[in-house]
């Protein structure tokens, strides 16, 4: 390896632009929720049985792993979301906990499985909370008696609080789920009633009291800032209401605008106003950190608090790292012995698939040799710290070192702080915290091609 990077060629959108704010114009804007490097894709053919052979294996034993549980229907798409596959219908969510639970069964019997304990569990979607009772306490029962886990394991159920009552809360915390994390977005009636949220703020505010009150399992919400109507005024009432609900830990997300979204169809026809932009967001998140601050309100990342150590969110700061991640149902995604995995997104081949205990792969890739690289430099961006002994842990070189000169062209632009051996972020950089990842991974993927190309060159 050279000495250091050369960035001579590098331009703004990598190093970011020098400004008064960095915080609100370093970058033009977020494009998108997570920063990852690129895999080889596999041959459409070989996919299925490559997979295959992936889970025959016993895995790495020292590897953490999760297991990840996607249940893909909502009852209404809210207008900013990505993650909207299905509506629900009582049949439909029937026929896919059959095959569910088939999947469950099968995978759990594999080698690769059976091989090392889960230390978290996280059934997302969608709406797993659109779930009946019976079906929640059988899903977490069947998680507890097919898969090996961590005596402490985290086991997330995720969803909204709407028809979310005492009958399919005891049920799920019956079967074994000791997590729960809803969606709330905004608690603004206006905000909520335009992003085609199910309740209103008062019923959502009562609900969450008495869940949180209960005192059985952590209770964590996600609030979003950025959407149509939701000024800084209720922004900072949201912030409020967060605190007033009383429950353990929070996500602050920015909303990220990608195409698809009926939002924009709805702004463009002049039906919503258009949501905040970057510099306005950049604000929000600005206020936010504040606010943490100011109420001693503990941070586990740059987007996370909790207000109770019974939060400890595993399962998102490990699905960040080199964790192993099993995916299962319809669109899930994970990494399994070197591979990444998608699983298909269509209902109907998924359900064909486990039907006939055929893999429902729609895509399969090789881990890059960099991925190890890769998820550590993601996973320090989100913590909001990259530590020189990490990257060397999982480089094998003295990687912090090579990224310097990277490293200072963004402490001058004000978005980072260089220390002896760590890097910090600063306000600015852990809002653009997923930008600087992404950056990072691009410009040592660049160069390593680049190095390779010339060992080509001078070979031939
Ligand atoms: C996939 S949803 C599942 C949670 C649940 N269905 C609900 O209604 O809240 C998980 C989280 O993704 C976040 N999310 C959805 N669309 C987003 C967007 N466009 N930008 C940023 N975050 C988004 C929301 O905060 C949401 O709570
Ligand atoms: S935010 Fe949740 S309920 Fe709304 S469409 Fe997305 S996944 Fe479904």
């Amino acid at each position: 390896m050279k000495n250091r990077l050369n960035i001579k060629h590098l331009n703004e959108e990598i190093t970011g632009i020098s400004t008064p704010s960095p915080l609100q114009f370093a970058f033009c804007r977020k494009k998108s929720a997570h920063a990852g490097g690129r895999a080889a894709v596999i041959p459409r053919e070989e996919q299925v049985s490559r997979f295959e052979q992936a889970l025959k294996q016993p895995g790495d034993t020292a590897q953490q792993r999760c297991l990840y549980i996607h249940i893909p229907f909502c009852r209404v798409r809210c207008t900013y979301c990505n993650f909207f596959q299905h509506a629900a219908s009582k049949t439909m969510i029937a026929d896919y906990f059959a095959a569910l639970l088939k999947e469950i069964r099968w995978k759990a019997q594999q080698p690769w499985t059976q091989s090392a304990p889960f230390q978290a569990v996280y059934v997302g979607g969608g709406t797993p909370t659109d779930l009946s009772a019976e079906q929640l306490l059988i899903l977490g029962k069947t998680i507890r008696s097919y898969f090996p886990l961590t005596p402490d394991c985290e086991i997330t159920l995720e969803g909204r609080i709407n028809r979310f009552d005492d009958s399919l809360f005891e049920n799920a915390l019956e079967g074994g789920f000791n997590r729960f994390s809803f969606g709330v977005q905004s608690f603004n009636t206006k905000v909520r009633r335009s992003a085609k949220r199910l309740d209103d703020r008062e019923p959502l505010m009562r609900r969450l009291q008495e869940l949180s009150a209960v005192n059985a399992a952590p209770i964590v919400i996600d609030l979003l800032y950025g959407l149509p109507y939701q000024t800084m005024d209720i922004w900072k009432q949201d912030l409020q209401d967060f605190l007033e609900s009383g429950v353990h830990g929070v996500d602050l997300y920015q909303l990220v605008e990608l195409g698809g979204m009926p939002m924009q169809a709805m702004v463009e026809k002049g039906s919503l106003p258009a949501p905040a932009d970057t510099a306005a967001k950049a604000k929000m998140f600005e206020y936010g950190v504040h606010f943490m601050r100011k109420h001693h309100i503990k941070r586990l990342s740059v987007g996370h608090w909790a207000t109770s150590n019974r939060e400890r969110s595993i399962y998102n700061s490990l699905a960040k790292t080199t964790a192993a991640v099993l995916p299962l149902g319809c669109g899930a995604g994970g990494n399994v012995n070197g591979l990444s995995v998608m699983q298909d997104r269509t209902l109907e081949n998924y359900l064909k698939s486990i039907e006939t205990q055929q893999h429902s792969v729609a895509m399969l890739s090789l881990q890059s040799s960099d991925a190890a690289v890769h998820k550590e430099i993601t996973a320090a961006f989100d913590r909001g710290v990259v530590s020189r002994s990490a990257l060397r842990q999982v480089s094998g070189s003295d990687l912090f070192e090579y990224c310097l000169p990277l490293f200072d062209e963004w402490q001058k632009k004000g978005l980072v702080e260089v220390e002896q051996d760590y890097l910090s972020l600063t306000l600015a950089g852990q809002f653009w915290a997923v930008t600087l990842a992404q950056n990072l991974i691009t410009v040592l993927q660049q160069d390593a091609n680049n190095t390779n190309n010339k060992q080509q060159h001078a070979a031939a």
